[in-house]
């Protein structure tokens, strides 16, 4: 573990990526990532570049390097939830493993999928994690306590699947009507558990892992093709792809469905993994709440925190999730109202003031806030920029500002990330530490 800002410094100047070329290959991707230190090493991929930037009249290093891999899906298989605008496992990864040790307890107070929390929890850390929409902690609670395959088997077997119901909406373009009952039908068993106090990590699991069902571009959804496969379009953009594609919603099989993605998200899951997810799930925290105000989270009890806000109005998060949400019985416009998508940056720059005041408050002294930006408006608004002398005036030290620069990939390029005008991709991590 890193005791010294400078240190952590020349790490990120001097940290040379191998290996992404070759170095993992399919099927080792649980054994890189679920062990520390499990860095692929083979070959220097892109030489770091440092400029110096002022940050509340300092001078603070700006590293351009190639900190992860370039390569899609590296992470540990339970990770392979989608949500819009997730950051991949490399990224907390990085910091978990330089900046912590086992026991130490790690939070990101915008949870999303909770790819930090699921990290931290692998690598036997204590995860914190919030966030201001109810769905994120159904997504991250069950993969801290993963149930095993036959369990979900002689579960999925018990559901009344006959017991269908009116969905309320009309979600004819996504669904046959035979899929159309057996969702409904879940939905409601979960209710009737959740509501009679039965409700347990097995059933948290298949609602996990029917949210993530509900809509994508392959067979292994229950709805007709629809893209893109993180967010459910609107009933009437379905309707025309429908037409544009000549497709009706296909049958299928919810229950075996749900059952080859939990194969698929556990697929990696080693026995020792399972025991430090057990420890973090029994100490750790997933809620929901604001991350300006962490109830619950006491001062100076983080070691870490690895974070990554809303960018501005960029995501509409509540109207990407608005079919899971009704999946979840959450009411989206509700989500929507409070969640922070501020047009105006001074806005967006005042929420994240009151953010990096609540993460002072939270972080141990000599404890660390990597505060992750992309890029937003063509790369035209540098907000690693706006948020170091925020977290400086919250009373944290600006320690560096790390880019990580990534050749883009089709895939990324495909789904719509934003992509600079050079072909790369980038994340801008400004990191912090609490001195005093
Ligand atoms: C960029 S995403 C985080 C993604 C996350 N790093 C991951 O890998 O899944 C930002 C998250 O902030 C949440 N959010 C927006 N405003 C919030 C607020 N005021 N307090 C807490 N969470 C908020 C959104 O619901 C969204 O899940």
């Amino acid at each position: 573990m890193i005791a010294r800002a400078e240190t952590m410094v020349d790490v990120l100047r001097s940290f040379e990526l191998r290996g992404a070329a070759g170095g993992a290959r399919a099927g080792e991707q649980g054994e890189l990532w679920g062990e520390p230190g499990g860095f692929p090493v083979e070959k220097k991929v892109a030489p770091s570049r440092t400029e110096t930037i002022e940050v509340a009249g300092r001078p603070i290093p700006r590293i351009h390097n190639e900190l992860w891999t370039a390569r899609q899906r590296q992470g540990h298989s339970l990770h392979e939830i989608s949500y819009r605008a997730c950051f991949k496992a490399e990224l907390p990864a990085f910091f978990i493993e330089r900046l912590t040790a086992k026991g130490d307890r790690v939070l990101d107070p915008f949870l999303g999928r909770g790819t930090t929390t699921i990290e931290a929890g692998l690598r036997g850390r204590v995860p914190v994690g919030s966030d201001l929409n109810p769905l994120c902690p159904l997504l991250v609670e069950p993969r801290l306590a993963p149930p095993r395959l036959p369990e979900i088997e002689e579960r999925l077997a018990e559901i009344p699947w006959g017991k269908g119901e009116d969905a309320g909406i009309d979600l004819s373009m996504f669904y046959h009507p035979e899929t159309l009952a057996k969702i409904t039908a879940l939905r409601r068993y979960l209710r009737e558990r959740r509501e009679a106090g039965r409700e347990d990590s097995i059933d948290r699991w298949i609602r996990l892992v029917a949210i993530n069902r509900l809509s994508g571009h392959s067979r292994g959804f229950f709805s007709v093709y629809t893209m893109p496969p993180n967010q459910a379009v609107g009933p009437e953009k379905q309707r025309e792809l429908n037409a544009r594609r000549g497709q009706e919603p296909p049958a299928r099989d919810v229950a075996e469905l749900v059952l080859r993605k939990s194969k698929s998200l556990l697929r990696s899951l080693r026995e020792e993994q399972r025991a430090r997810l057990r420890v973090a799930h029994a100490r750790g925290t997933i809620t929901e709440g604001p991350a300006d105000r962490l109830a619950g989270v006491a001062e100076g009890s983080v070691a870490l925190t690895v974070t990554s806000p809303p960018f501005v109005d960029v995501v509409d998060y509540a109207r990407d999730n608005w079919l899971r949400c009704w999946f979840a019985e959450i009411d989206a416009e509700g989500v929507r109202e409070r969640l922070t998508t501020p047009r105006k940056l001074d806005d967006w720059a005042g929420a994240m003031g009151a953010v990096l005041r609540e993460l002072y408050r939270v972080t141990r002294i000599g404890g660390w806030v990597a505060f992750e930006v992309g890029e937003v408006r063509g790369g035209k608004l540098p907000l690693d920029e706006i948020v170091a002398p925020l977290g400086v005036e919250a009373g944290l030290d600006c320690v560096a500002i790390a880019v990580h620069t990534q050749e883009f990939t089709k895939t990324a390029n495909c789904w719509g990330v934003a992509n600079n005008s050079k072909g790369t991709n980038t994340n801008r991590v400004v990191l912090f530490r609490r001195r005093l």
